[in-house]
Parts: C-alpha cells; sequence; structure tokens
C-alpha cells in the first residue's frame, strides 16, 4: 500500500505529456497536444492531452483520464502498480515492505506473469555469464557470431542450462508458484514430470514497450533438423504474439527521432543492426505483419522500411499482407538485399557507414518495387500480366491519401506502358467497393463505442433526449463550480450573499427534481451534490481520479478544450469567446433550455401515458393527466418566451 501525501506526490510529478509521450508520439496543437491513439485503431488522430488539464481524451473511442489511468490502461496494471509505474519514472520513493513469497503469491495474476518472467530473464543471464557452462555454451555461441557484450547486455540475452528442470527448481525455491511457470510456458508441466522449456537455448527476452519482459525466444545451438531452431513463449495473458514486435521497447525513441523504423524479420537481425549503429529497427518474428503491429508502430512514425531476406520465399512472404499496411496510410518502402543474405549477415559483413550506404542507395518505393518484380515474373504472359496489373491496381487503391496514389498510377503506367485512365478507372471501381465495406464497419464499430462508453451495470437504453443540454451542464459545473454568478440579498439576514455556478446549478436541478435518463450523467451529478459543499473539493481532480473508468473518459472529454463552445451555443450561431465573463449570462440561459427539453419531454411522456389508458373505463386519471399537462404547457410557453423561442406548436 502506498500512503495518500506520496500518491499525491506521485500526481503532482507525474507529468501527463510526459507519460503519455513514452507510448505515443504526440505533436502539438495549440494549447493541447494530439496523437494516434493507442487505445483504437485510427486513421486520423483525436487523441488528445491536456498539460493544463493533466488529462488525456480520445474522441474517436472515448477513453480518457489522469497519467495513472493511462497507465492502468497502456500497461495493464493496477491502481497500485500504475502508482508504482510512475513513481519509478519521476524519481518518487516509495517504501514498500520487504517481498516475501507470500507476498508475491498475493499479487494479482497479471503481475505474478510478469515479475515471474523478470525472474527467468535474470536467470538466464546470470547464467550465461556466471555459470561454467553459460560461458562455454550461450556466451562463445553469441561471440562466434559476432555479437558484442554491451549488445548482449542492453537486449539482456540469456542461456538456459542444458538439464531437465534446474530452472523450474531454481524458480520455485525463491517462491514461484507453478501456477505462474506454467502458464508463462516457461516450465512444462505433465502428471509425472516437468521440466524447462528452454533447456540448452540461447534466450532472447521480448520487451512490452515499457520495457517489462512478457515472453521469450530461444534457438538451439545444435543443428538437429528434428528440432525446431527457434522456440517461443505460447500465448499468455501478458503475451499475445500478434501483438508484440521485437525489440520496440530498444528501437521507440529512435523511431520517433529518424520518423522511421526499419522491419526485419529475426531477433538477430534487430541485434546485428543496433550492432551496426542502426536502432531505429523491429522484427516481426517470421510471421508477416498483424493490423495490430503496425498500429504500433505508426504510434512513432508512419514511414516503414523493410529489409528483405535475399531469398525469393522471404520476398514473396514479405509482400502477403502489403495492402494492409498500405490501408493504414504508412509510405512502404523496401531493401532488398543480395541472394543469400539476411540483415543480421549483412550488416556483420561490412562497416556502419557501408550498411547505412546501401540502406540509403537501395530503398524503393514498395509499388515500385512490387511492380518491377511481378513484371519480371510476368515476362511476356498476357494472362500473368492481366493479373499483375489486378494486383498492383488493387495495392494502389488501399492508399488512403488522394495525391500519393495519382503519383503511383502515373508511375505504374510507365512502367507497365498502360494508359493512365485505365488505372485510374481500375481504381476507382475498387475504392468505390472498400468504402462501401468500410461504412458498414464503422457503423459497427461506432455502436460498439457507444455501447461500451456506458456504465456496464447499468446501460442507457435508447437515445437521451436532453443528452447536449445535460452535457453542456455537466461541463460548466466541473469547469467553473466555485465561480462566483452573481449576488443574492438573503431574506433572513437580509445580507447579499454571493452565489457560486456549482451551487446555483445544483439548487435549480434539484429544486424542480430534474433527472438524467443517462445513469452515468446522474452518477456524476449526485456526485457532485454530495460534495460540493466541501472546502477544498476539486471536481475536476475528483471525477478524473474517479474510480469508475466510465466517469473518468465522460469527465476528461468534457474537460478537454474541444468543448469550449459547446454544441448548443453554436448552433444558434453565436460563439463564445471568453466564456467565463458571461457565466451569468450563460448559466441561467443554460438552466432554461434545459428545462425547456424536460418539460418537452416530460408532456410528450404524459400524452404516451394518456393513449394507452382504456377511455371506457375510469376517467379520474386521464383528467388528473390532462391538469399536469395543461400546467407543464404553461411552463413550457414561460421558458420559451424567455429564451426567445418561436411560439410553441400545440
Ligand atoms: N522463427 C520462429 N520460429 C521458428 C523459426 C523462425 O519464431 N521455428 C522466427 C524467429 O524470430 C527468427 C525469425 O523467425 O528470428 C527468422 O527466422 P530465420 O530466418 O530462420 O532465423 P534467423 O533470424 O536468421 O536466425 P539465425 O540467424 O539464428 O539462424
Ligand atoms: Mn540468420
Amino acid at each position: 500500500m502506498i500512503d495518500q501525501s506520496t500518491v499525491e506526490r506521485i500526481m503532482d510529478a507525474a507529468d501527463i505529456v510526459e507519460v503519455v509521450q513514452d507510448f505515443v508520439s504526440l505533436k502539438r496543437r495549440g494549447v493541447n497536444y494530439l496523437g494516434n491513439c493507442p487505445f483504437h485503431n485510427e486513421k486520423t488522430p483525436s487523441f488528445t492531452v491536456s498539460p493544463s488539464k493533466q488529462i488525456y481524451k480520445c474522441f474517436g473511442c472515448g477513453k480518457g483520464g489522469s497519467s495513472v489511468n493511462f497507465i492502468m490502461e497502456h500497461e495493464h496494471l493496477s491502481y497500485f502498480e500504475s502508482l508504482k509505474f510512475l513513481a519509478k519514472k519521476f524519481h518518487i520513493d516509495v517504501v514498500e515492505e520487504e517481498e516475501s513469497p507470500e507476498i508475491i503469491a498475493q499479487r494479482n495474476r497479471h503481475e505474478s506473469l510478469m515479475i515471474v518472467s523478470n525472474y527467468a530473464r535474470e536467470y538466464f543471464s546470470n547464467f550465461l555469464y556466471n555459470e561454467n557452462e553459460g560461458r562455454n555454451v550461450g556466451l562463445s555461441y553469441f561471440k562466434e557470431r559476432g555479437i558484442r557484450d554491451d549488445i548482449i547486455k542492453k537486449f539482456q540475452l540469456g542461456y538456459c542450462p542444458d538439464q531437465k528442470d534446474l530452472f523450474t527448481q531454481a524458480a520455485q525455491k525463491q517462491g514461484y508458484r507453478m501456477e505462474f511457470l506454467e502458464e508463462t510456458g516457461l516450465s512444462i508441466k505433465r502428471d509425472d514430470w516437468v521440466r524447462d522449456r528452454f533447456s540448452g537455448r540461447v534466450i532472447f527476452p521480448f520487451h512490452n514497450l515499457a520495457g517489462r519482459v512478457i515472453a521469450f525466444g530461444g534457438r538451439v545451438l545444435k543443428t538437429d533438423p528434428k528440432v525446431a531452431k527457434y522456440l517461443n513463449s505460447p500465448e499468455s495473458e501478458i503475451y499475445h504474439k500478434s501483438k508484440v514486435l521485437y525489440g520496440i521497447y530498444f528501437a521507440k525513441n529512435a523511431i520517433t527521432r529518424s520518423d522511421k523504423c526499419y522491419l526485419v524479420e529475426g531477433y538477430t537481425d534487430v541485434l546485428s543492426m543496433h550492432q551496426s549503429g542502426i536502432e531505429n529497427v523491429v522484427a516481426s518474428s517470421g510471421t508477416s505483419l498483424t493490423a495490430d503491429q503496425i498500429r504500433m508502430i505508426k504510434r512513432f512514425t508512419p514511414n516503414i522500411t523493410i529489409i528483405y531476406d535475399g531469398d525469393n520465399a522471404g520476398i514473396k512472404a514479405s509482400i502477403r499482407g502489403i495492402d494492409m499496411v498500405l490501408e493504414e496510410g504508412i509510405n512502404v518502402k523496401v531493401v532488398p538485399l543480395p541472394e543469400g543474405e539476411d540483415p543480421d549477415s549483412f550488416a556483420r559483413s561490412m562497416s556502419s557507414s557501408d550498411l547505412i550506404a546501401y540502406i540509403a542507395t537501395h530503398e524503393t518505393d514498395f509499388i515500385r518495387f512490387k511492380t518491377q518484380l511481378l513484371l519480371k515474373e510476368a515476362d511476356n504472359d498476357p494472362i500473368a500480366r492481366a493479373k499483375l496489373i489486378s494486383d498492383i491496381v488493387k495495392s494502389i487503391s488501399v492508399i488512403p491519401d488522394a495525391i500519393t496514389r495519382s503519383v503511383y498510377i502515373r508511375e505504374c503506367s510507365n512502367m507497365l506502358d498502360v494508359s493512365e485512365d485505365i488505372i485510374y478507372e481500375e481504381v476507382g471501381k475498387l475504392k468505390s467497393k472498400v468504402s462501401e465495406d468500410n461504412k458498414v464497419q464503422e457503423k459497427r464499430e461506432a455502436a460498439r463505442v457507444a455501447s461500451v462508453a456506458r456504465p456496464s451495470a447499468e446501460p442507457l437504453v435508447g437515445k437521451n433526449p436532453c443528452d447536449v443540454e445535460e452535457k453542456a451542464l455537466l461541463r460548466i459545473m466541473l469547469r467553473y463550480y466555485s465561480h462566483d454568478l452573481f449576488s443574492v440579498v438573503n431574506e433572513e439576514t437580509g445580507k447579499a450573499e454571493t452565489i457560486k455556478v456549482g451551487q446555483y446549478i445544483v439548487a435549480e436541478i434539484e429544486n424542480d427534481g430534474l433527472r438524467s435518463v443517462d445513469p452515468l450523467y446522474q452518477l456524476v451529478f449526485d456526485e457532485f451534490k454530495e460534495h460540493c459543499d466541501e472546502e477544498f473539493f476539486n471536481p475536476e481532480r475528483f471525477f478524473v481520479q474517479h474510480d469508475n473508468r466510465e466517469v473518468c473518459n465522460l469527465v476528461s472529454g468534457l474537460l478537454v478544450d474541444k468543448y469550449t463552445e459547446s454544441t448548443m451555443w453554436k448552433r444558434k450561431g453565436s460563439f463564445v469567446e471568453d466564456e467565463h465573463e458571461i457565466l451569468h449570462l450563460l448559466v441561467p440561459k443554460l438552466i432554461e433550455e434545459y428545462k425547456f427539453r424536460q418539460v418537452k419531454q416530460m408532456i410528450s411522456g404524459m400524452m404516451k401515458k394518456i393513449g394507452t389508458i382504456d377511455p371506457s373505463g375510469d376517467l379520474t386519471q386521464i383528467m388528473e393527466l390532462q391538469t399536469v399537462i395543461t400546467n407543464l404547457k404553461k411552463v413550457e410557453k414561460e421558458l420559451s418566451k424567455k429564451l426567445g423561442k418561436r411560439a410553441v406548436t400545440s
């Protein structure tokens, strides 16, 4: 546990921009920062970070909150783990109890898996350097391959002893539970035996974006065709193969700096490139790229350069799936290597300056590269040529940017000797089909986002007719709760008193007993009312740090400057420049607007109810309802006069 004053020190130190920037590349936009949301796949940035409010908010998926929320969400850590994570980053001492095996065991599962992985990493690298077998077998293997000590240490490479279960025994002796050793795949357990997964292999740990170890790859040292060269950790709660890139933690800063990411296939390719001084490099670990991996790269740069193995199979494998990368608006280039080389062997065969020069001169645009390659293959076969054209057209049609598309169309028209018009026409056909498919998908996605943006316990059914007004009121309440609104004379004391914004809104809504149909809005309102008389109540902080995630999301959205002029005022065609100066006009008007809409809702609700009553039966209920409606209509009329609305119909 962490005491409250330490929590506050952490909160104060953990600047939201610094925290988010470790994971998302941000650009300044006015008073805020903008970037691509790390929580959903998006083409245009809608992830906003407000340094003044110390919050983030994604206007695409709705997620938002404080630095702590961000770390919880992004690193899948609990509240306290996130605080500790931030304390470490901002050098704030958190005194903790000594960790006994019991405490380790009590930690939540996710953290336990990370901890056991970290223990394994330490064990394997200690073994590599400090044990005879480690040095003679593992370390000498790395040395033979020409991998330097600084690279071995940086990537935390290791060696797992060539014995049945030496590692598992050591881990258990340290108090690590079999359950977690098994789930991470470090140990393989059957009814009557246990063994180490990585026995006799050199170890390549996988790090997540924050640098924590989540999985391992292990390479055999003997050449035995019956044994898989590489063995990897199985999927687990902390390791999803399709979502990680080998080397991303060590590459992310260099990727941002150079605005480019090199993509290679294997672990050793990454190591050798680093050794040659090229650090903006990640590996897909032998599979073709997935959407999640692309999204991860895209947080740092839209430019990917693929360095192909110089064999045909490698090239073919890499081409598959690249349309998906183009579709994301990423600029893809390729550097083909000479026959028989992979980036690892190639990098080691020359000086680092030669390597950099080679890459610079051989970097080719992907579409051009693909066209040339297929042209060579098709030779003069007309059917193969036709297929080739449609293949290239498909790649071009997924590129989101029209100017980029037109450049390619011109180029390919030259290379393929087909008129530009024909290519335009084909691209156009494919595009309209794609956009139809997208529309359906976007709609589905919107519905999904809308459904998760509600508290899971009690979701809002249907539409909230007062959504605009309630949002506007909540925003004003949160932002200007302690601003003076106006003075009134207290009837009892005869003294002038100032009414504050928060107080006024609460009183107005309470007096008329108005409620929101949206449980989330109502929850915020209720808690605001409960706390607003407290001396040091800071609603912005209170709600942004709320333990209900939906509340954090809603409130951070209201606080980020995108909503400075509410849609309501815009609707009337008048823009508000400094709204805090006209609160005395704005707030009462907003309240009236809200009441007006509520009254209209009530009237239509009662009309509906009247319609359901059997007119041949007891008429008192109908009469009562009619009286209420008549009264409500009077209120409606009054409000509408005040609001300057045109005559109310019916
Ligand atoms: N790979 C894997 N499992 C395998 C084979 C390959 O996970 N059974 C992944 C590894 O990430 C490997 C990459 O695919 O690094 C590329 O495979 P390959 O080219 O065969 O290996 P290299 O990286 O060249 O490794 P080495 O130089 O050690 O042979
Ligand atoms: Mn290799």
